[in-house]
Protein backbone atom coordinates (compact mmCIF):
# COMPACT_ATOMS: atom_id res chain seq x y z
CA UNK A 1 0.00 0.00 0.00
CA UNK A 2 1.40 3.40 -0.67
CA UNK A 3 2.07 5.75 1.93
CA UNK A 4 -0.37 8.34 3.31
CA UNK A 5 1.82 11.69 3.35
CA UNK A 6 1.20 15.66 4.36
CA UNK A 7 2.80 18.64 3.00
CA UNK A 8 3.29 21.77 5.28
CA UNK A 9 4.83 24.97 4.63
CA UNK A 10 7.92 25.57 6.66
CA UNK A 11 8.10 29.24 6.92
CA UNK A 12 5.83 32.22 5.92
CA UNK A 13 3.61 30.30 2.77
CA UNK A 14 4.75 30.44 -0.85
CA UNK A 15 6.94 27.53 -0.60
CA UNK A 16 6.08 26.09 -3.66
CA UNK A 17 3.46 23.69 -2.39
CA UNK A 18 1.70 23.62 -5.45
CA UNK A 19 4.12 22.18 -7.44
CA UNK A 20 5.66 19.47 -5.20
CA UNK A 21 1.89 18.24 -4.86
CA UNK A 22 1.45 18.20 -8.27
CA UNK A 23 4.48 16.17 -8.99
CA UNK A 24 3.62 13.35 -6.13
CA UNK A 25 -0.25 12.90 -7.20
CA UNK A 26 0.92 11.58 -10.39
CA UNK A 27 1.23 8.63 -7.86
CA UNK A 28 -1.61 9.33 -5.85
CA UNK A 29 -4.68 8.46 -5.01
CA UNK A 30 -6.16 11.44 -3.43
CA UNK A 31 -5.04 14.95 -2.57
CA UNK A 32 -6.58 16.79 0.27
CA UNK A 33 -6.68 20.49 1.70
CA UNK A 34 -7.82 21.10 5.25
CA UNK A 35 -7.45 24.87 6.51
CA UNK A 36 -7.48 28.34 5.00
CA UNK A 37 -9.34 29.41 2.31
CA UNK A 38 -9.08 31.57 -0.71
CA UNK A 39 -6.33 33.37 0.75
CA UNK A 40 -3.90 30.77 -0.18
CA UNK A 41 -2.83 30.75 -4.00
CA UNK A 42 -0.74 27.75 -5.94
CA UNK A 43 0.69 27.88 -9.16
CA UNK A 44 1.31 25.40 -11.41
CA UNK A 45 2.49 25.36 -14.72
CA UNK A 46 1.64 22.91 -16.57
CA UNK A 47 2.52 22.39 -20.47
CA UNK A 48 3.41 26.57 -20.14
CA UNK A 49 0.16 26.49 -19.37
CA UNK A 50 -0.15 28.58 -15.69
CA UNK A 51 -2.96 27.43 -13.40
CA UNK A 52 -3.53 29.34 -9.94
CA UNK A 53 -5.37 27.42 -7.90
CA UNK A 54 -6.61 29.28 -4.55
CA UNK A 55 -9.34 26.58 -2.74
CA UNK A 56 -9.32 22.96 -4.79
CA UNK A 57 -6.54 21.40 -4.23
CA UNK A 58 -3.48 20.91 -7.03
CA UNK A 59 -4.17 17.45 -7.14
CA UNK A 60 -7.43 18.44 -9.69
CA UNK A 61 -5.48 18.68 -12.43
CA UNK A 62 -4.40 14.49 -12.11
CA UNK A 63 -7.22 12.13 -14.01
CA UNK A 64 -6.87 9.40 -11.06
CA UNK A 65 -6.71 11.64 -7.97
CA UNK A 66 -9.60 12.60 -5.98
CA UNK A 67 -9.99 15.95 -4.65
CA UNK A 68 -10.79 16.73 -1.16
CA UNK A 69 -11.70 20.29 0.44
CA UNK A 70 -12.32 18.97 4.43
CA UNK A 71 -14.05 20.59 6.86
CA UNK A 72 -11.46 23.03 8.29
CA UNK A 73 -11.43 24.99 5.19
CA UNK A 74 -13.19 28.23 4.73
CA UNK A 75 -15.42 28.29 1.66
CA UNK A 76 -16.19 31.10 -0.63
CA UNK A 77 -18.72 30.00 -3.24
CA UNK A 78 -18.15 32.64 -5.60
CA UNK A 79 -14.39 31.46 -5.29
CA UNK A 80 -15.11 28.09 -5.75
CA UNK A 81 -17.21 28.31 -8.50
CA UNK A 82 -14.91 31.04 -10.62
CA UNK A 83 -12.35 27.72 -10.05
CA UNK A 84 -14.65 25.02 -11.05
CA UNK A 85 -15.67 27.38 -14.22
CA UNK A 86 -11.77 28.21 -15.19
CA UNK A 87 -11.03 23.98 -14.77
CA UNK A 88 -13.58 23.11 -17.01
CA UNK A 89 -13.37 25.62 -19.47
CA UNK A 90 -9.76 23.67 -19.54
CA UNK A 91 -10.97 20.43 -20.19
CA UNK A 92 -10.45 19.53 -16.43
CA UNK A 93 -14.17 17.62 -15.36
CA UNK A 94 -15.09 17.27 -11.88
CA UNK A 95 -17.37 14.90 -12.00
CA UNK A 96 -16.42 12.02 -9.03
CA UNK A 97 -13.35 13.82 -8.44
CA UNK A 98 -14.11 16.79 -6.34
CA UNK A 99 -15.66 16.45 -2.72
CA UNK A 100 -16.35 19.23 -0.17
CA UNK A 101 -17.09 18.87 2.99
CA UNK A 102 -20.63 19.50 4.32
CA UNK A 103 -18.95 21.13 7.50
CA UNK A 104 -16.98 24.11 5.42
CA UNK A 105 -18.15 27.34 6.92
CA UNK A 106 -19.14 30.11 4.43
CA UNK A 107 -17.67 33.26 3.53
CA UNK A 108 -20.24 35.86 3.61
CA UNK A 109 -19.51 39.18 1.89
CA UNK A 110 -19.75 41.06 5.33
CA UNK A 111 -17.06 38.70 6.16
CA UNK A 112 -14.86 39.96 3.40
CA UNK A 113 -15.75 43.80 4.24
CA UNK A 114 -15.28 43.42 7.87
CA UNK A 115 -11.60 41.99 7.37
CA UNK A 116 -11.13 45.00 4.88
CA UNK A 117 -12.76 47.52 6.67
CA UNK A 118 -10.54 46.56 9.81
CA UNK A 119 -7.18 46.78 7.86
CA UNK A 120 -8.22 50.17 7.11
CA UNK A 121 -8.84 51.06 10.47
CA UNK A 122 -5.52 49.57 11.92
CA UNK A 123 -3.46 51.93 9.09
CA UNK A 124 -0.11 51.42 9.73
CA UNK A 125 -0.25 48.74 12.33
CA UNK A 126 -2.43 46.53 10.10
CA UNK A 127 -1.78 43.00 9.55
CA UNK A 128 -1.58 42.99 5.37
CA UNK A 129 -4.53 39.95 5.06
CA UNK A 130 -5.19 39.16 1.89
CA UNK A 131 -8.89 40.74 2.63
CA UNK A 132 -10.73 37.83 1.53
CA UNK A 133 -12.72 37.36 4.47
CA UNK A 134 -10.75 34.48 6.49
CA UNK A 135 -10.06 36.33 9.98
CA UNK A 136 -14.08 36.93 10.30
CA UNK A 137 -15.20 33.95 9.10
CA UNK A 138 -13.07 31.66 11.59
CA UNK A 139 -14.21 34.05 14.44
CA UNK A 140 -17.75 33.11 13.61
CA UNK A 141 -16.77 29.67 13.65
CA UNK A 142 -14.74 29.88 17.06
CA UNK A 143 -18.08 31.82 18.56
CA UNK A 144 -20.70 29.42 17.02
CA UNK A 145 -22.29 32.02 14.77
CA UNK A 146 -21.23 30.69 11.39
CA UNK A 147 -23.11 29.23 8.53
CA UNK A 148 -21.23 25.85 7.33
CA UNK A 149 -22.17 24.74 3.67
CA UNK A 150 -24.87 21.95 5.10
CA UNK A 151 -27.11 24.76 6.40
CA UNK A 152 -27.92 25.79 2.59
CA UNK A 153 -29.42 22.27 2.13
CA UNK A 154 -32.63 23.39 4.22
CA UNK A 155 -33.64 26.90 2.80
CA UNK A 156 -35.79 28.04 6.40
CA UNK A 157 -33.27 27.23 8.70
CA UNK A 158 -30.22 29.06 6.60
CA UNK A 159 -32.43 32.12 5.89
CA UNK A 160 -32.68 32.35 9.87
CA UNK A 161 -29.05 31.67 10.36
CA UNK A 162 -28.00 34.08 7.79
CA UNK A 163 -30.61 36.66 8.88
CA UNK A 164 -29.23 36.72 12.95
CA UNK A 165 -25.61 36.57 11.37
CA UNK A 166 -25.56 39.52 8.53
CA UNK A 167 -27.41 41.58 10.81
CA UNK A 168 -24.76 41.41 13.05
CA UNK A 169 -22.17 42.02 10.68
CA UNK A 170 -24.20 44.79 9.96
CA UNK A 171 -24.58 46.42 13.10
CA UNK A 172 -20.64 46.30 13.02
CA UNK A 173 -20.14 47.64 9.42
CA UNK A 174 -22.46 50.91 10.54
CA UNK A 175 -21.95 51.87 13.65
CA UNK A 176 -17.80 50.55 14.48
CA UNK A 177 -16.38 51.02 10.67
CA UNK A 178 -19.04 54.01 9.31
CA UNK A 179 -19.08 51.85 6.44
CA UNK A 180 -21.71 51.04 3.99
CA UNK A 181 -24.29 48.11 5.10
CA UNK A 182 -24.68 44.39 2.96
CA UNK A 183 -28.32 43.82 1.71
CA UNK A 184 -29.03 40.19 2.98
CA UNK A 185 -32.20 39.61 0.71
CA UNK A 186 -29.23 40.14 -2.13
CA UNK A 187 -27.21 37.36 -0.20
CA UNK A 188 -29.85 34.86 0.17
CA UNK A 189 -30.67 34.70 -2.84
CA UNK A 190 -27.56 34.64 -4.54
CA UNK A 191 -25.77 32.02 -2.24
CA UNK A 192 -29.03 29.77 -2.37
CA UNK A 193 -28.81 30.20 -6.34
CA UNK A 194 -25.03 28.85 -6.71
CA UNK A 195 -25.38 26.60 -4.11
CA UNK A 196 -27.50 24.34 -7.06
CA UNK A 197 -24.13 24.61 -8.91
CA UNK A 198 -21.91 22.79 -6.31
CA UNK A 199 -24.34 20.95 -4.27
CA UNK A 200 -23.48 18.01 -6.25
CA UNK A 201 -20.03 18.20 -4.85
CA UNK A 202 -20.92 18.49 -0.76
CA UNK A 203 -20.56 15.26 1.15
CA UNK A 204 -19.84 14.09 4.76
CA UNK A 205 -16.25 13.87 4.37
CA UNK A 206 -14.73 12.55 7.70
CA UNK A 207 -15.36 9.15 7.06
CA UNK A 208 -14.77 9.26 3.24
CA UNK A 209 -11.46 10.83 4.09
CA UNK A 210 -10.54 7.84 6.40
CA UNK A 211 -11.64 5.57 3.77
CA UNK A 212 -9.45 7.09 1.21
CA UNK A 213 -6.39 6.27 3.84
CA UNK A 214 -7.07 2.87 4.27
CA UNK A 215 -6.38 2.22 0.28
CA UNK A 216 -3.43 4.57 0.53
CA UNK A 217 -1.47 7.33 -1.47
CA UNK A 218 -3.29 10.13 0.14
CA UNK A 219 -1.88 13.56 -0.22
CA UNK A 220 -2.57 16.21 2.51
CA UNK A 221 -2.10 19.65 1.42
CA UNK A 222 -1.45 22.30 3.70
CA UNK A 223 -1.99 25.81 3.05
CA UNK A 224 0.14 29.53 3.83
CA UNK A 225 2.86 28.44 5.95
CA UNK A 226 4.10 27.64 9.93
CA UNK A 227 4.48 30.78 10.78
CA UNK A 228 1.46 31.88 10.01
CA UNK A 229 -0.62 29.47 12.19
CA UNK A 230 -2.58 31.41 14.53
CA UNK A 231 -1.43 29.35 17.79
CA UNK A 232 2.61 28.94 17.28
CA UNK A 233 3.08 31.78 14.44
CA UNK A 234 4.03 35.22 14.51
CA UNK A 235 1.25 36.49 16.19
CA UNK A 236 -0.57 38.78 15.80
CA UNK A 237 0.72 38.27 12.36
CA UNK A 238 -0.67 35.60 11.31
CA UNK A 239 -3.70 33.99 9.28
CA UNK A 240 -6.67 32.27 11.75
CA UNK A 241 -6.35 28.98 11.16
CA UNK A 242 -3.74 26.23 12.18
CA UNK A 243 -1.55 25.78 9.29
CA UNK A 244 0.83 23.53 11.20
CA UNK A 245 -0.32 19.43 11.92
CA UNK A 246 -2.98 20.01 14.65
CA UNK A 247 -4.90 22.15 11.69
CA UNK A 248 -4.61 18.63 9.10
CA UNK A 249 -5.93 16.63 12.27
CA UNK A 250 -8.91 19.01 13.47
CA UNK A 251 -9.63 19.82 9.44
CA UNK A 252 -10.10 16.39 8.22
CA UNK A 253 -10.90 13.98 11.10
CA UNK A 254 -8.24 11.26 9.84
CA UNK A 255 -6.95 9.23 12.04
CA UNK A 256 -2.79 9.99 12.19
CA UNK A 257 -2.14 6.42 12.68
CA UNK A 258 -3.04 6.25 8.99
CA UNK A 259 -0.39 8.77 7.84
CA UNK A 260 3.10 7.79 7.50
CA UNK A 261 5.19 10.79 6.46
CA UNK A 262 5.14 14.50 6.97
CA UNK A 263 7.11 16.68 4.12
CA UNK A 264 8.14 19.80 4.94
CA UNK A 265 8.02 22.63 1.81
CA UNK A 266 10.62 24.40 2.26
CA UNK A 267 12.32 27.28 -0.33
CA UNK A 268 15.85 27.44 -1.06
CA UNK A 269 16.07 31.45 0.44
CA UNK A 270 12.80 32.53 2.54
CA UNK A 271 9.65 34.70 2.28
CA UNK A 272 7.00 36.69 3.50
CA UNK A 273 4.08 38.34 1.95
CA UNK A 274 2.35 41.54 4.03
CA UNK A 275 3.23 42.79 7.42
CA UNK A 276 5.09 41.66 10.66
CA UNK A 277 8.65 40.33 11.80
CA UNK A 278 10.87 38.66 9.24
CA UNK A 279 14.35 37.99 10.72
CA UNK A 280 16.68 37.04 8.01
CA UNK A 281 15.06 39.98 6.13
CA UNK A 282 16.96 41.22 2.86
CA UNK A 283 15.73 45.14 2.34
CA UNK A 284 18.67 45.74 0.43
CA UNK A 285 20.02 44.85 -3.58
CA UNK A 286 20.27 41.14 -2.80
CA UNK A 287 16.59 40.92 -1.59
CA UNK A 288 15.99 42.54 -4.65
CA UNK A 289 17.41 40.62 -6.98
CA UNK A 290 16.32 37.42 -5.16
CA UNK A 291 12.65 38.25 -5.19
CA UNK A 292 12.99 39.77 -9.25
CA UNK A 293 14.75 36.08 -10.47
CA UNK A 294 12.58 34.24 -8.14
CA UNK A 295 9.07 35.78 -9.32
CA UNK A 296 8.32 36.26 -5.60
CA UNK A 297 4.84 37.94 -6.41
CA UNK A 298 1.72 37.19 -4.73
CA UNK A 299 -0.61 34.59 -6.80
CA UNK A 300 -3.56 35.78 -4.17
CA UNK A 301 -3.46 39.50 -3.96
CA UNK A 302 -0.24 40.64 -6.75
CA UNK A 303 1.63 41.80 -3.95
CA UNK A 304 5.50 41.98 -3.87
CA UNK A 305 6.91 39.22 -1.23
CA UNK A 306 9.68 40.30 0.95
CA UNK A 307 12.87 37.86 0.29
CA UNK A 308 15.70 36.91 2.75
CA UNK A 309 18.41 34.41 3.28
CA UNK A 310 16.82 30.79 4.57
CA UNK A 311 15.51 30.68 8.11
CA UNK A 312 16.84 27.79 9.01
CA UNK A 313 15.97 28.35 12.99
CA UNK A 314 12.48 28.16 11.89
CA UNK A 315 12.80 25.50 10.29
CA UNK A 316 13.95 24.00 13.12
CA UNK A 317 10.80 24.54 14.69
CA UNK A 318 8.63 23.54 11.93
CA UNK A 319 10.16 20.12 11.96
CA UNK A 320 9.28 20.00 15.67
CA UNK A 321 6.04 21.37 15.21
CA UNK A 322 4.94 19.49 12.39
CA UNK A 323 6.76 15.69 13.44
CA UNK A 324 8.11 16.19 9.62
CA UNK A 325 10.13 13.42 8.23
CA UNK A 326 12.05 14.84 5.31
CA UNK A 327 11.92 18.37 3.12
CA UNK A 328 11.17 19.38 -0.36
CA UNK A 329 14.21 22.26 -1.03
CA UNK A 330 12.25 24.57 -4.09
CA UNK A 331 13.48 27.24 -6.03
CA UNK A 332 17.25 26.12 -5.56
CA UNK A 333 17.43 27.54 -9.37
CA UNK A 334 16.72 30.94 -8.17
CA UNK A 335 20.24 30.96 -6.26
CA UNK A 336 22.25 30.03 -9.07
CA UNK A 337 24.12 33.45 -9.93
CA UNK A 338 25.14 34.77 -6.38
CA UNK A 339 28.27 34.91 -5.49
CA UNK A 340 27.95 33.78 -1.79
CA UNK A 341 24.96 32.49 -0.11
CA UNK A 342 23.85 32.89 3.27
CA UNK A 343 21.97 30.34 5.58
CA UNK A 344 20.18 32.13 9.15
CA UNK A 345 20.83 29.70 12.31
CA UNK A 346 19.59 31.89 15.28
CA UNK A 347 18.57 35.43 16.31
CA UNK A 348 17.11 36.45 19.89
CA UNK A 349 14.09 37.61 20.75
CA UNK A 350 12.09 39.72 18.35
CA UNK A 351 10.64 43.19 19.26
CA UNK A 352 6.88 42.94 17.89
CA UNK A 353 6.49 47.08 17.92
CA UNK A 354 9.63 47.39 15.24
CA UNK A 355 10.22 44.14 14.19
CA UNK A 356 13.72 44.38 15.20
CA UNK A 357 15.83 40.75 16.18
CA UNK A 358 18.74 41.05 17.97
CA UNK A 359 22.17 38.80 17.77
CA UNK A 360 21.27 37.39 14.07
CA UNK A 361 23.73 34.87 13.24
CA UNK A 362 24.84 33.66 9.53
CA UNK A 363 26.64 31.11 7.85
CA UNK A 364 27.81 32.39 4.86
CA UNK A 365 28.32 29.95 1.95
CA UNK A 366 30.52 30.29 -1.56
CA UNK A 367 28.01 30.30 -4.49
CA UNK A 368 27.91 27.47 -6.98
CA UNK A 369 27.62 30.32 -10.26
CA UNK A 370 26.21 27.30 -12.52
CA UNK A 371 22.69 26.69 -13.74
CA UNK A 372 20.90 24.17 -11.85
CA UNK A 373 17.95 24.31 -13.56
CA UNK A 374 16.12 21.40 -14.80
CA UNK A 375 18.72 19.02 -13.41
CA UNK A 376 16.84 15.83 -12.27
CA UNK A 377 19.76 13.55 -10.51
CA UNK A 378 20.82 14.64 -6.92
CA UNK A 379 25.07 14.07 -8.18
CA UNK A 380 24.77 16.36 -11.43
CA UNK A 381 24.11 19.18 -8.96
CA UNK A 382 27.24 21.51 -9.00
CA UNK A 383 29.81 21.16 -5.55
CA UNK A 384 28.34 24.40 -3.79
CA UNK A 385 24.73 23.80 -4.39
CA UNK A 386 25.59 20.28 -2.32
CA UNK A 387 27.10 22.14 0.08
CA UNK A 388 24.48 24.53 0.62
CA UNK A 389 21.94 21.83 0.68
CA UNK A 390 24.14 18.96 3.09
CA UNK A 391 24.52 21.88 5.26
CA UNK A 392 21.36 22.99 6.00
CA UNK A 393 20.78 18.99 6.62
CA UNK A 394 23.69 19.27 8.67
CA UNK A 395 22.11 22.28 11.00
CA UNK A 396 18.36 20.97 10.56
CA UNK A 397 19.17 17.24 11.43
CA UNK A 398 16.58 15.84 8.60
CA UNK A 399 17.39 14.47 5.14
CA UNK A 400 16.28 17.09 2.14
CA UNK A 401 14.45 14.23 0.09
CA UNK A 402 13.08 16.66 -2.76
CA UNK A 403 15.03 19.38 -4.89
CA UNK A 404 12.98 21.30 -7.28
CA UNK A 405 14.94 23.22 -9.73
CA UNK A 406 12.26 25.15 -11.47
CA UNK A 407 8.94 25.51 -12.02
CA UNK A 408 7.61 22.43 -14.65
CA UNK A 409 6.84 19.18 -13.04
CA UNK A 410 10.03 17.51 -14.80
CA UNK A 411 12.52 20.08 -13.13
CA UNK A 412 12.72 18.15 -9.97
CA UNK A 413 15.41 15.89 -7.76
CA UNK A 414 13.29 13.10 -6.31
CA UNK A 415 16.09 10.98 -3.72
CA UNK A 416 13.11 8.82 -2.82
CA UNK A 417 9.80 8.19 -3.50
CA UNK A 418 8.30 9.24 -0.58
CA UNK A 419 4.43 7.58 -1.65
CA UNK A 420 6.00 4.68 -1.39
CA UNK A 421 9.06 4.37 1.39
P1 LIG B 1 -5.40 36.28 5.89
O1 LIG B 1 -5.13 34.82 5.85
O2 LIG B 1 -5.98 36.82 4.62
O3 LIG B 1 -6.20 36.68 7.10
O4 LIG B 1 -3.98 37.04 6.04
C1 LIG B 1 -3.20 36.93 7.24
C2 LIG B 1 -1.71 36.88 6.89
O5 LIG B 1 -1.43 35.65 6.22
C3 LIG B 1 -1.25 37.98 5.94
O6 LIG B 1 0.10 38.32 6.27
C4 LIG B 1 -1.26 37.32 4.58
O7 LIG B 1 -0.37 37.92 3.67
C5 LIG B 1 -0.82 35.92 4.96
N1 LIG B 1 -1.27 34.89 4.01
C6 LIG B 1 -2.51 34.38 3.89
N2 LIG B 1 -2.54 33.45 2.93
C7 LIG B 1 -1.28 33.33 2.46
C8 LIG B 1 -0.66 32.48 1.49
O8 LIG B 1 -1.27 31.61 0.86
N3 LIG B 1 0.67 32.66 1.30
C9 LIG B 1 1.39 33.57 2.01
N4 LIG B 1 0.86 34.37 2.92
C10 LIG B 1 -0.47 34.25 3.16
Amino acid sequence: MKNNIFLIGTHWGDEGKGKVVDVLSAEANACIRFQGGHNAGHTLVINDKKFILHLIPSGILRDNVKSVIGNGVVVSVDALIAEIEELQTNGIFLDNKLFISQNCHLILPTHIAIDQARERKLGKKSIGTTGRGIGPCYEDKTSRKGIRILDLKNETIFLKKLEDLMEYHNFILKNYFHEDVIDIKIVADDLLTKFKLISQYIIDTDEFINDLCMKGGVVFEGAQGTMLDIDHGTFPYVTSSNTTLSGLVSGTGVNMSLVNYGLGITKAYSTRVGHGPFPSELSNDIGDRIGKIGGEIGATTGRTRRCGWLDAKVLKKSIRLNNLSGIALTKIDVLDNFNEISICVDYGEIDYESFSVEDLEFIELPGWKTSTVGITNYNDLPKNAKLYIETIEGLINTPIDIISTGPARDEIIQKINILDV
